[in-house]
């Protein structure tokens, strides 16, 4: 089986505004309307996120965090030396630190493999890390690791130790996920490690209410990060959305077990896209991304179709959020 995905367009950045225009009426001319979510991360949408990632309501990037400063020696004996770092998707790798902090005590130097598809993020990564870990090699890799190839280097005789962190993995679908983890286990090898941070699902342990605040805060920054999407619609194409005739809706879909962003329609208008006058209804929204949320069988399912078995679980102490630890078998 191929590995990458088949349909990359809604996954990828179009290099041509006709390109993005043609994505965009795609998705505004189906039912329901969609926007592609890599039109979030322009300079402004990935400052708001940052601010997302540091708001009272939302614990996962929190959580994560206090839970790599808990597991990082234990790991470090699980993993064994000699070792190698990949990352997938790490971005400004924050919460990285903490993990190779703890990892490169045991082995000097230690080589690390970041892949993105953001090179400035990449830098800032390489620069922050490498003044905070000096014994630390830091090798990216430039990739879209959905659509493209990419590789793992392996010196001699060492264990591979991948990340991938911050739920990201929520936000594919399940056959994306499939995907992805099935094309990282191909550059595994039997007993290299995976460590996969996932938000878990509502339910006893967590309320509706608490998840749904993460994706709708009181100060507005998600709703601000949501509708960022139409600002740069207007200023990248010829597009006309007026904003405050659209609204952050989030939503917990039980069904699919995600949280699902929409911006709603104020009132019944028409908007220009690129030539294109695209209908809304009162009521009607633009389904803009979803975050998939996991229960414990649900990562088990997962983690074994891709060619993973479950080694231990970390969870909080409120059971919110969850870094597993698996094995390539
Ligand atoms: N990876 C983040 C998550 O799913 C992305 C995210 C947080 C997000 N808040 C959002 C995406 C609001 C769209 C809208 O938790």
């Amino acid at each position: 089986m191929d590995p990458l995905i088949e349909a990359p367009e809604a996954l990828e950045a179009p290099t041509t505004s006709s390109a993005v225009c043609e994505a965009v009426q795609a998705g505004l001319n189906a039912t329901p309307k969609t926007l592609p979510a890599w039109l979030f991360y322009d300079e402004h949408g990935s400052q708001l996120f940052e601010r997302i990632t540091e708001l009272p309501e939302y614990y996962l990037t929190r959580t994560e965090r206090h839970l790599f400063v808990e597991m990082a020696p234990t790991l470090a004996e699980h993993v064994g030396t000699p070792l190698t770092v990949m990352e997938l998707g790490a971005g400004t790798a924050s919460k990285t630190g903490v993990l190779l902090t703890a990892l490169a005590q045991h082995q000097t130097p230690l080589l690390y493999q970041p892949i993105d598809v953001s090179a400035s993020a990449t830098e800032e990564a390489a620069n922050v890390l490498t003044r905070l870990v000096p014994q630390l090699q830091v090798q990216p890799q430039i990739a879209n690791y959905i659509t493209e190839r990419y590789d793992v280097e392996r010196p001699a005789n060492a264990r591979v130790l991948a990340l991938y962190i911050g739920s990201s993995i929520g936000n594919f679908s399940p056959a994306e996920q499939q995907n992805i983890l099935r094309n990282l286990r191909s550059h595994l090898e039997p007993r290299d490690t995976l460590l996969l941070g996932l938000d878990l699902a509502p339910g006893d342990a967590k309320s509706h209410d608490a998840l749904q605040k993460a994706y709708d805060d009181d100060a507005g920054v998600t709703a601000a990060f949501n509708k960022n999407v139409l600002t740069r619609l207007n200023r990248e194409i010829d597009a006309d959305f007026k904003l405050d005739q659209f609204a952050h809706r989030a939503c917990w879909n039980a069904s699919e077990s995600r949280i699902e962003m929409h911006l709603e329609s104020l009132v019944s208008q028409t908007v220009n896209v690129c030539g294109d006058a695209i209908t809304l209804s009162k009521g009607e929204t633009i389904h803009t991304e979803n975050s998939y949320k996991f229960t414990d069988a649900a990562i088990n399912t997962l983690l074994q179709d891709s060619g993973f078995s479950m080694n231990r679980t970390l969870t909080d102490e409120n059971g919110w959020y969850a870094v597993v630890m698996a094995d390539a078998v």
